[in-house]
């Protein structure tokens, strides 16, 4: 009884961004007919103000050990059959301009909208049909397939993938679609919260730190306990309301709240031997000493906050005092009050638990033809193109099992 549809379909892909265009492109490749669904007029928000629109597509160096998950194990078999020389391969024949910024990280050389093209290129290629401005009201499961009731039609469909990403910045349409299907057909979710987000300080406590708004300098950031601690060291920016910049991002995704976080202002130097071994050699004062290791705007800052008079001379210190300081500066600990949440993460943390999917091919362990990909799935990469590798390696492990 098809004609009481709208159309029918192999698969019907919910959500066009990285994930689900990546897997539409495979699966019509492969030869089924595919509708790609998504509310969102145009293609793919975020991977155009990805990378501060040059889209970080991928990371050289990605490894399992750069995601989030209560399962670290799950994403290990997508990532390693779909590797971000496979997707550098994509984008090189695509003859797209890129270079690689730091630490495996490659972005465009002009812009977002290349990956788009590409993508879209790649969709039209598997002669992928497309509904945009295209809200879902209902997915069921019947005994023919999916029905899946739009505001542009009702479709039927063998598979449908859910590739409708995570909650973070709903103003360029993120939604809860994914986590209320998975709830629809029974499925686990690990509670998802904001990651890779600037964390937020009690404005009192953060007055002292206010006027350093602006300074950038490389750190090591760590939290967590023993077994559970994690280091990074990145850039650290002070903003008028907290931290930013890479170094908080890629904490803030192991924070939880009440956590303090532990940062090492100068991690290449042993500051309490420098200072002590200078008392007999140096007539500097405490704050022109500082000033040659660290911008003199957070030497000040840090010398109010802790008390300490830079106009003294370090060779008239105290031993205790210099290495007190030294402790300061290089175990700075503080207690965040919160983050930025959704509004500014650059992902969601959390999401469809794992242990309901297949590692192999996306797809619910006990509801054949139903799969989730990308950011929707309690998989959660590191700053630095992480998040699109996964994006990139499970849609293609669905559109390939599919
Ligand atoms: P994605 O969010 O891309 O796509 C989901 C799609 O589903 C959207 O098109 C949306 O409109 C649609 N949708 C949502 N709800 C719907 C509904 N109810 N009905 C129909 N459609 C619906 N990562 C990285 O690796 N490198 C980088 O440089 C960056 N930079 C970056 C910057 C900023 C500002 C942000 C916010 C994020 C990044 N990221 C990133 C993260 C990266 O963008 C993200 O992990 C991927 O886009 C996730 O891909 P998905 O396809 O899973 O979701």
């Amino acid at each position: 009884m098809a004609d009481e549809f709208t159309s029918t379909y192999d698969v019907i892909v919910i959500g066009a961004g990285a994930a689900g265009m990546m897997c539409a492109a495979v699966a019509g490749q492969g030869g089924k007919k595919v509708l790609v669904l998504d509310h969102a007029a145009k293609l793919a928000e975020k991977i155009r103000i990805s990378g501060g629109g040059r889209c970080n597509f991928t990371n050289l160096h990605a490894t399992p050990a750069n995601f989030l998950s209560e399962n670290p194990h799950f994403c290990k078999s997508a990532l390693s059959r779909y590797t971000p020389q496979d997707f550098l391969s994509l984008v090189k024949r695509y003859h797209i301009a890129f270079h690689e910024k730091h630490k495996g990280q490659l972005f465009c050389d002009e812009s977002a909208e290349d990956i788009i093209r590409m993508l879209k290129a790649e969709c039209d290629l598997g002669r992928i049909q497309w509904r945009m401005s295209c809200g879902v009201d209902e997915i069921q499961k019947s005994e023919q397939g999916f029905i899946v009731q739009t505001a542009q039609g009702r479709f039927l469909t063998a598979n449908v993938v859910i590739a409708t990403g995570g909650l973070s910045i709903p103003k360029i349409g993120a939604t809860d679609f994914s986590y209320r299907v998975a709830r629809q057909f029974g499925l686990k979710i690990v509670e998802p919260r904001p990651a890779l987000v600037p964390l937020t300080f009690d404005a009192p406590g953060w007055a002292a730190f206010v006027p350093m708004a602006g300074i950038s300098l490389e750190v090591d950031i760590e939290t967590g306990e023993k077994k559970n601690k994690i280091v990074f060291r990145e850039d650290l920016l002070f903003t008028h309301r907290g931290l930013s910049g890479p170094a908080i991002l890629q904490i803030s995704s192991y924070w939880q709240p009440g956590q303090s976080i532990r940062i090492n202002l100068l991690p290449e130097v042993a500051l309490a031997d420098e200072l002590i071994a200078a008392k007999t050699t140096s007539k500097k004062t405490l704050a022109n000493f500082l000033a040659a290791y660290l911008p003199a705007r957070l030497v000040d800052g840090l010398l109010v906050a802790y008390e300490f008079d830079g106009s003294v001379k370090i060779a008239d210190m105290q031993d205790k005092r210099l290495r007190l300081l030294s402790e300061k500066i290089s175990r700075w600990e503080l207690l965040p009050n919160g983050s930025e949440g959704y509004r500014k993460a650059e992902v969601t943390r959390g999401g469809v638990d794992t242990r309901e999917l297949s590692q192999q091919t996306m797809m619910v362990n006990k509801c054949p033809g139903l799969y989730f990909i990308g950011e929707a799935v309690d998989v959660t990469g590191w700053l630095g193109g992480f998040n699109f590798q996964w994006a990139w390696a499970s849609g293609v492990a669905a559109g390939k099992a599919i």
